[in-house]
């Protein structure tokens, strides 16, 4: 059988991980400031993960949400406290997709409407809701095409308003990334969160704040959306939940309301998933990674401004962007195979950073020597042309 060919892939077979390092099968090292797509939070294969994981597996590894299960409080407990919302509910499901699926799908149940609001460039998932409140029409297929998606321009509070004026009462929820990955690390400004938060308030609709990728500590707090001083209704979470683990969740202001049956799934929140969560936030809390992403983010940004024909370096903590010029469109491939640096992209011309949060200063170090070689070739090849 042969695999279902959707993904464009490099060349590269990674057979052994460590902190922000993997090696191939020829025993290259590269240095990863891709994090597998901003999931690595703790760092590869950290020590005090592998072990409460293999501890787990040896003593049950799954079962399904008939039974008690007192991992899922011990996790609902320590991320309350991490994430500073105590009272909050969880729900656990295996994927940034279903998260936010489950969390249109709950405001809606909450408030018995339908129309959502969404931005230009954002990306929420590929299944059905998710892909439906995301800007891109080349992933949804016709089966997804709804009316009940509004698309506005993002941070455009005068937009919001009118739309807010002009049918409010049937808007279920609003659904927003506090810096959007995908679109290119394009932060939401202060002042649209907080309109965002006190439209939803006044109209009844359910602010939704997508943390797949900008949460978990990525930002240097652990929700993006703190930096605007909001609550939001709910927070969906992934990527950076299980360092790899395929674990997800949304967590639920106290004045929305379960019912039995209203949400489920048979995987999400199974023992081996929990203990890979609880291992990343104990090491989250033990290693204060949310200072360390936002001391050396603020570090690698500082230096990346230093550097000339880098444009609009921007993100906050270490969810980091930046333009590169059309001539030097092969930035990323050259990084990865002259200089063995994973980064991430976003089309046309956008590099993104999103490393391990335990990113050391002389990690950065090395990727700042890294990209200047790469740039500097690029000027030595201009010139032997002219
Ligand atoms: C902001 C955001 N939301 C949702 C998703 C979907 O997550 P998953 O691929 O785990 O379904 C992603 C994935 O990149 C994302 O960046």
């Amino acid at each position: 059988m042969k695999l279902f060919d959707v993904y464009p892939i490099n060349d590269i077979t990674i057979v052994k991980a460590k902190g922000s390092y993997v090696w191939d099968q020829e025993g290259q090292q590269y240095l990863d400031l891709y994090g597998g797509h901003a999931v690595i939070s703790i760092g590869h294969t950290h020590p005090h993960y592998v072990k409460r994981i293999t501890e787990q597996l040896n003593k049950v590894g799954f079962y399904s949400n008939s039974v008690r299960m007192p991992l899922q409080e011990e996790l609902a407990d320590k991320l309350g406290k991490v994430s500073g919302r105590p009272d909050y509910q969880l729900f656990l499901c295996n994927s940034g997709a279903e998260a936010n699926e489950n969390a249109l799908k709950l405001a809606s149940f909450h408030n018995g409407r339908k129309k959502i609001i969404a931005f230009s460039k954002s990306f929420h998932g590929r299944t059905s809701l998710a892909v439906a409140v995301t800007d891109n029409p080349a992933i949804q297929a016709p089966v997804n095409k709804t009316d009940n998606v509004i698309f506005l321009p993002f941070n455009d509070e005068t937009a919001l308003e009118a739309c807010f004026k002009a049918q409010g009462k049937d808007i279920s929820s609003v659904i927003v990334e506090g810096i959007q990955g995908v679109g290119g690390i394009n932060e939401a400004s202060a002042t649209f969160l907080q309109k965002i938060s006190q439209l939803c308030k006044e109209y009844g609709a359910v602010f939704i704040a997508d943390s797949v990728q900008c949460g978990y500590g990525r930002s240097g707090k652990f929700f993006s959306h703190d930096y605007a001083g909001v609550d939001a209704d709910i927070y969906t979470m992934a990527k950076g939940m299980g360092n790899g683990f395929p674990v997800a969740g949304i967590i639920i202001a106290p004045h929305l309301q379960p019912k039995y049956g209203m949400l489920g799934t048979t995987f999400g929140g199974n023992h081996l998933a929990c203990a890979a969560a609880l291992a990343v936030l104990e090491v989250i809390e033990q290693e204060n990674l949310l200072k360390n992403a936002a001391e050396t983010g603020s570090y690698l940004m500082e230096e990346l401004k230093k550097i000339s024909g880098l444009q609009n370096v921007r993100g906050k903590g270490l969810m980091i962007g930046f333009d590169i010029p059309e001539k030097w469109k092969d930035l990323r491939k050259n990084l990865l195979f002259q200089q063995q640096v994973f980064t991430g992209e976003a089309k046309p011309n956008v590099i993104r950073l999103l490393p391990s949060l335990a990113l050391r200063k002389k990690d950065a170090d090395e990727f700042i020597i890294a990209l200047e070689e790469e740039i500097h070739a690029f000027s030595r090849a201009a010139k032997s042309v002219k």
